[in-house]
């Protein structure tokens, strides 16, 4: 068993080692120009072991049966597909490749991006024994040693927005791979730390996957707050144009969970009467009532009564008889 993961490791690294050496061939030279039109260093495209697929449909398929791979294997591993009429391709064509890691840092698979407008501008290796999205990181094992020496880390959807921010000297940030949080990834990161700031897209998908994930991190028992990126799309592109202390910024403006729900619900309904207060407060009981420490509660009880205009003991009151209905 043991020896099968390895061989499957050892395969992907295989793989990866094709996708990189290629970039440094002529025939990588218009992936050379598509990193550099996104702004990307060489210095960056070997941190993050980046590759390009070429054009061909049996480029990788080659050269790993070359190496007594068969196609049955590959397939398995979700790196080539099988032919109708028999036989294989490689399933990543003309595509930017990243390497996603385990959280060893193993390869187990790959996002593709297109140069172009392909649909879809990304594809990720398939679900499979090794590649499971909703219990990956990426970039976690780099973002590592920077959430240990920062205290924190960032959430990011995009491998992008880490590759990016990582070259600007933003070194604790990891990627969900898209807007699915899962539990399992929020466990697995407070491995490593218990505080989680999330910086997602700016698009409405982006802000309404911003809360879930948040509310999947708090409900673990983690500190969170969320980013909101201003005048550009995503981490990206907001680093390239406001550099490492307009990121900063951005980190210092985040803010707590149960505030940021709370703003968002006094936009939604007024702070008019009771009645109003009573429905926002309602949105944030949950969150309230599962905030792990006394100093944090305390803090985030007061921020709610401010935001409300109510007594803080009033906020309390509430949480209370929250947690006494929902037993
Ligand atoms: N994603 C995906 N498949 C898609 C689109 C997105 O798997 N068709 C996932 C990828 O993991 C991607 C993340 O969602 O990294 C974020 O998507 P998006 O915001 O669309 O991409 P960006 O990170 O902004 O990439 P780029 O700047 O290259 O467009
Ligand atoms: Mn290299
Ligand atoms: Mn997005
Ligand atoms: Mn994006
Ligand atoms: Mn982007």
């Amino acid at each position: 068993k043991q020896g099968k993961k390895d061989r499957a490791f050892k395969i992907y690294g295989l793989a990866r080692d094709f996708y990189h050496f290629l970039l440094t061939k002529e025939i990588g030279i218009g992936a050379i120009r598509y990193l550099e039109s996104r702004n990307l260093t060489d210095k960056t495209r070997e941190t993050f072991e980046l590759g390009f697929a070429p054009l061909g449909w049996d480029s990788l398929t080659g050269f790993l049966t070359a190496k007594g791979i068969s196609g049955e294997e590959l397939t398995k591993l979700g790196l080539v597909q099988k032919k109708e009429s028999g036989g294989y391709y490689d399933r990543f064509r003309n595509r930017i490749m990243f390497p996603i890691w385990d959280n060893q840092g193993r390869v187990v698979g790959f996002g593709g991006r297109t140069m172009g407008e392909d649909n879809p501008k990304y594809l990720n290796s398939p679900e499979g024994e090794y590649f499971n999205k909703g219990q990956l990181l990426y970039g976690l094992h780099i973002a590592r040693k920077g959430i240990r020496e920062q205290g924190y880390a960032v959430l990011m959807e995009g491998y992008m927005d880490v590759v990016s921010t990582y070259q600007h000297g933003v070194t604790n940030a990891v990627a969900s791979l898209g807007t699915a949080f899962t539990r399992d990834q929020g466990k697995i990161l407070m491995m490593y730390t218990h505080d989680v700031v999330i910086a997602y897209d700016a698009d409405t998908a982006g802000i309404k996957a911003a809360t879930r994930a948040a509310d999947i991190l708090q409900e673990l028992g983690c500190q969170v707050r969320i980013a909101t990126i201003v005048g550009a799309k995503d981490p990206d592109e907001y680093i390239q144009s406001h550099g490492l202390e307009g990121w900063q910024s951005i980190i210092d403006h985040a803010m707590p969970l149960v505030q940021y729900k709370l703003l968002q619900a006094a936009q939604k309904h007024g702070l008019q009467n009771a009645g109003a207060k009573q429905r926002i407060l309602r949105e944030v009981l949950p969150n309230l009532a599962s905030v792990a420490s006394a100093i944090e509660l305390e803090e985030t009880v007061k921020q709610a009564a401010t935001v409300l205009q109510v007594n803080w003991e009033t906020v309390l009151e509430e949480i209370k008889k929250y947690k006494r209905n929902s037993r």
